[in-house]
């Protein structure tokens, strides 16, 4: 049986590689999933995602997460989730309940201290500094530079998807503020009978388009992995241009049940997958009009993490 990975930014490299040993070895694309998302979360050069993440406008690193298992259609969220290196574990965490599977703030971090998990200081030094410096600066709110959330999908070789996301938001967000990483059907959707997408953007801009779920219906209906995620994308694009004059940064990824993979992106964007034929690699995904160009990235002239 074949099995595949697929993950939002060149950041997600080490971890795909992580989260591939374990599918190559017959683990669950859940294991997978976690264990390659815990590899970004605690690296602190990345400021988009858990450990020196970069601060809400108080200073506090506030994160979001997401987690969906395509067998089951359980899914789990938190949301301003404080102290916490690993939210996706937490997000993990309330998708096996009846009840209670998409926690905020002071609940999502009570329900981390239940499990366990001790509390760690989330704002380095770096983080602060570009905090300060940010702070002094008084720019309004702007949309991610290079990288944001870490969404991944795989597919094991039980024909199992999971999909999830783990993000520190945006940069200077207000408190509370949370975007679309841990949204059912916005940041993340999986299901088994048709595929699996996620996230990275502009939440705002994400969420009123419910386009992770999008994508995966598309999929149901019979497009293709990579049809699915460039018309989900292209067309939320125009619609909100027409609407609203802009539209801020969107990319989504998308797997069906085959493991074939697909990107839709309005801006320049990279990301990393890998299957039981090829080993992990880091790609650029360009718009072009309704197609999307993809190459191999390039350290001399891509420069996103
Ligand atoms: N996509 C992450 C966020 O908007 O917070």
């Amino acid at each position: 049986m074949r099995w595949s990975m697929i993950a939002t930014w060149k950041m997600s490299y080490d971890g795909v590689k992580k989260g591939t040993c374990l599918l190559k070895d017959n683990k669950s694309a859940k294991e997978a999933v976690l264990e390659a998302i815990h590899e970004v979360e605690k690296n602190e050069n990345y400021h988009s995602v858990g450990y020196s993440g970069l601060p809400n406008e108080q200073g506090v690193v506030q994160c979001d997460a997401g987690f969906m298992d395509g067998e089951t259609l359980q899914a789990g969220a938190v949301g301003a989730l404080e102290d916490v290196v690993h939210a996706v574990d937490v997000a993990y965490e309330c998708s096996k309940g009846r009840f209670n599977n998409v926690l905020v703030g002071e609940g999502a971090n009570e329900f981390a201290s239940s499990l366990g998990i001790k509390k760690e200081t989330m704002l380095t030094k770096e983080s602060y500094e570009k905090y300060l410096q940010r702070k002094e600066e008084k720019l309004p709110l702007s949309s991610y530079d290079g990288h944001d959330t870490v969404g991944m999908v795989a597919l094991d070789q039980q024909g199992h998807l999971v999909s999830a996301t783990s993000t520190s938001g945006l940069f200077m967000k207000k408190k509370g503020r949370i975007g679309d990483s841990p949204l059912i059907g916005s940041g993340f959707y999986c299901d088994d009978e048709a595929g699996g997408a996620a996230a990275t953007g502009v939440g705002e801009e994400i969420m009123r388009g419910c386009l992770s779920y999008e994508a995966v219906r598309r999929m149901k209906e019979g497009m293709s992995a990579q049809q699915a995620a460039s018309s989900t994308v292209y067309e939320w694009t125009e619609k909100m241009i027409l609407k609203k004059g802009y539209c801020d940064a969107i990319s989504l990824i998308c797997m069906n049940v085959q493991g074939e993979v697909g990107i839709g992106t309005n801006i320049k964007f990279a990301f990393v997958c890998a299957d039981e034929n090829h080993e992990p690699q880091v790609f650029v995904a360009i718009p072009d009009g309704k197609d999307i160009i993809l190459r191999a990235y390039d350290d001399h002239q891509d420069h996103l993490d």
